[in-house]
């Protein structure tokens, strides 16, 4: 029997493909698991009008760990259109099935590497290392969103003293209202798994993200929590950073940073900038992470323009299977799989066509992992 049972996924476009890559990949690597395909996607939207539906919802309850390709998603109006004729007009309303994904398995911590390859040519500077962690599932993400707003809440913002009190006095059409909502527990989980993720490998420096200096309630709590935790690891030296300085200071001094640890919004934003660093979206992997389930991707989309042509990059994938590996604690295999991954990049002779090459995922072989529907 396979050691792993490991919930296969590879959603629309070129999810499909890059997913293939990876497969060959983890096979080669002889890793003993049972890949186990489930549905997600576009497709299942409009056939069943859900596009995550509850057998794959059912198979993820059971398995060690999942491999994530990309979805398409649209607008509610224009994913209405497409359902299938019998579906039409029966209330059905698109929701993002990754979104679903994060908050229903809880996977709070949304973990993205950013490494610059030698000899990747899209490097934004040598020996850039840094690593993010992004809570996932609450902040301004936490779905709690009005507008119109509803009369309790213009009566709420109402009895609030001056100036605050005025927007309670706008037309409910007039704002609009998205509820930036952190706890304390999840706050706690994201920064104490930066801290640890520090200690563990040695680094030497958690940056925390946020504006507490305007944002005075939520990303006060973020940074007082962040305090707490720091505590808690005298060996490891860490700051505080505003989010709208700490971009420029990446672009200025990406090597001065190490660990960066950052509510949902401000995670978003820097991981983006983080990935475009080294080589962007062909190479921004993540893990969506919890207690019990970890679900890795790359942070790119499905990229319809590119679909079955098996040219885009696959090594955000690859390497999103290698955090699988270290997650499972198959640590020699991870090992393996980036210096594999380096040693191309490295060589610079098989490159697809973000890096100035060619080259097309097919030519990494026939056989088990592309005959896969
Ligand atoms: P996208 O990430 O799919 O692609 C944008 C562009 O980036 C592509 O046209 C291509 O030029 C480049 N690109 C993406 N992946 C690449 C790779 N592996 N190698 C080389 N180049 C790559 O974003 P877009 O076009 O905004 O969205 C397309 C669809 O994907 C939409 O329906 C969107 O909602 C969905 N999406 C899904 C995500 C997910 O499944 N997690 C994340 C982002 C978008
Ligand atoms: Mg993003």
């Amino acid at each position: 029997m396979a050691k792993y049972k490991i919930a296969w996924l590879p959603g629309d476009g070129i999810g499909i493909e890059v997913l293939k890559a990876a497969r060959l990949v983890l096979n080669k690597l002889e890793l003993s698991a049972d890949y186990l395909h489930a549905d997600i996607g576009w497709e299942f939207w409009c056939r069943e009008g859900d596009p995550f539906p509850q057998r794959t919802i059912d198979l993820l309850k059971n398995v060690d760990a999942a491999v994530f390709g990309a979805i398409t998603s649209k607008p509610i109006k224009a994913a209405e259109a497409e359902l299938a004729p019998a579906l039409k007009g029966t209330g059905l309303i698109y929701r993002s099935p990754i979104v679903r994904l994060r908050q229903l398995f809880d996977l709070y911590i949304c973990l993205r590497p950013c490494k610059a390859y030698p000899g990747n040519p899209l490097n934004y500077k040598a020996g850039i290392n840094l690593v993010i962690f992004r809570e996932n599932t609450e902040d301004l993400y936490s779905g709690v969103e009005f507008h119109p707003v509803p009369q309790q809440l213009s009566e709420a913002l109402r009895r609030l003293s001056p100036p605050f009190s005025g927007f309670g006095h706008l037309r409910s059409d007039q704002y609009a209202v998205s509820c930036k909502i952190n706890t304390r527990k999840a706050s706690q989980q994201i920064v104490r798994a930066a801290f640890e993720f520090a200690r563990k490998y040695g680094r030497r420096k958690v940056t925390v993200v946020h504006k507490a200096n305007v944002v005075r309630a939520t990303d006060g709590l973020f940074l007082e929590v962040a305090r707490e935790v720091a505590g808690g690891y005298p060996e490891i030296t860490w700051e505080d950073a505003n989010i709208d300085a700490i971009t420029m200071w990446l672009l200025k001094n990406p090597l001065s940073y190490d660990v960066l640890v950052a509510p949902n919004l401000y995670g978003d934003i820097i991981s983006d900038l983080c990935a475009q660093m080294v080589g962007g979206l062909g190479f921004g992997c993540s893990g969506n992470i919890g207690d019990r389930l970890a679900v890795f991707e790359p942070t790119h989309g499905s990229a319809p323009k590119y679909a079955g042509q098996y040219k885009v990059n696959p090594i955000a994938t690859i390497l999103a299977a290698k955090m699988m590996l270290e997650w499972l604690g198959e640590t020699q295999k991870a090992q393996r799989l980036e210096e594999g991954v380096a040693e191309v990049i490295g060589e610079g002779k098989v490159r697809t066509y973000d890096m100035g090459g060619s080259n097309s995922t097919l030519e990494l072989g026939s056989g088990a992992p592309y005959d896969l529907h």
